[in-house]
């Protein structure tokens, strides 16, 4: 063999040896086999080689290009699979580990109170309807029997989001929307969120309601009572002490306001139930005859009851919490314990 071709031969495999990445293997194949490599330059200067070694120099210079491009394919198969290995070892999957537990919500304690009471109503025949939050001023107050200049508006601070229109301040509106609508019998429960200015540690400016209607032929007070006693014993147990306390609404007559004995303190005095061992938990009465008047039902023909309770309230009571804002800050410490 030419000493040229030996000493290239020899060049291009310590270059091998040395060679640690596909860039430096690549980088060998085009300096020696490239169109310009240096054994291509060699083979094309086979002109100024004796004639009669030629056939032999151009054989061995082919067996030296053919094992030189064979190495080269060589080891860069070898990288690419010690590559893939090692993706493969920093990808591995280990199926014997424990899962990850899936994290369950739960519903808010004010939802899980409001789908109970909705249950037992709808075991009375109630059926559950919604109205909504942002109310013509008719609706919240005039049909209600509550004119532009009544002391009772103040009773209920109102947010007003134009002359005639307010975030409702309860839920008593959706009766007459009901009544507009319908013939009795009606025996319907709402569901829903209500706004008012008030705010310290028993009242938010907005929280929810749940009201009720009932009317049909001759229902009395009676009716009144016992539907808010099976009631209120199935949310609170069959020992808890009601009492049924004289007060006004514009749209009842007679009204009362129920209480029940305050479940922080047993009725000795608390701060949540001020002092007086009782807390108020909803309204109610015999709708005034003007309301049925306004919805166009003859009070003479049709008696009926309503109440309105706060969730909050009730949801306070059962769970014993003592800070209605609780409920409204999101906390997870809170929220996880019902
Ligand atoms: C009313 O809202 C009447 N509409 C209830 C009613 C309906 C009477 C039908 C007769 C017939 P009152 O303003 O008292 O009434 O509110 C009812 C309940 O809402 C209260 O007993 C109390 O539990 C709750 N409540 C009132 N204000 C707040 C407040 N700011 N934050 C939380 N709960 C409140
Ligand atoms: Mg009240």
């Amino acid at each position: 063999m030419r000493e040229d071709l030996k000493a290239l031969r020899e060049q291009a495999e310590a270059g091998l040896r040395k060679a640690e990445t596909e860039e430096e293997l690549q980088e060998i194949r085009t300096r020696y086999l490239g169109r310009k490599g240096l054994l291509t330059a060699l083979l094309r200067n086979i002109g100024n080689v004796p004639s009669e070694e030629r056939p032999q120099f151009g054989r061995q210079c082919n067996e030296v290009k053919e094992s030189l491009s064979a190495g080269i394919d060589q080891l860069l198969a070898g990288l690419a699979s010690s590559k893939r290995e090692a993706l493969l070892q920093c990808e591995r999957l280990d199926v014997t580990l424990p899962g990850r537990g899936v994290r369950h919500g739960r519903l808010h304690p004010v939802t899980q109170v409001r789908e109970e009471i909705c249950r037992i109503f709808a075991g009375l025949g109630f059926s559950v309807v919604e109205g909504p939050e942002v109310e013509l001023d008719y609706y919240n107050f005039e049909a209600l029997n509550i004119p532009k200049d009544h002391p009772a508006r103040d009773m209920q601070d109102t947010f007003y989001v134009e002359d005639n229109i307010v975030l409702r301040t309860h839920t008593s509106p959706v009766q007459v929307r009901i009544m507009e609508k319908r013939r009795p019998p009606v025996r319907i429960l709402s569901p829903g969120r209500v706004y008012r200015r008030d705010s310290d540690i028993s009242h938010t400016p907005m929280f929810h309601q749940i009201e009720g209607l009932l009317v049909d032929r001759g229902i009395t007070f009676g009716d009144l009572k016992g539907v808010l006693t099976v009631f209120l014993k199935q949310v609170f147990g069959e020992d808890t002490a009601l009492r049924f306390r004289p007060s006004f609404f514009p749209f009842t007559e007679p009204s009362a306001e129920v209480d029940i004995r305050c479940v922080m303190c047993s009725g000795r005095g608390c701060r949540v139930c001020g002092q007086s061992g009782w807390l108020e938990i909803l309204g109610s009465g015999m709708v005034d005859p003007e309301v049925f008047k306004n919805v166009g039902y003859d009070p003479e023909e049709f008696t009926g009851f309503a109440f309105g309770l706060g969730l909050e309230r009730i949801a306070m009571l059962k769970f014993g919490i003592s800070d209605i804002r609780l409920f409204f800050e999101s906390d997870m410490r809170f929220l996880e314990q019902f």
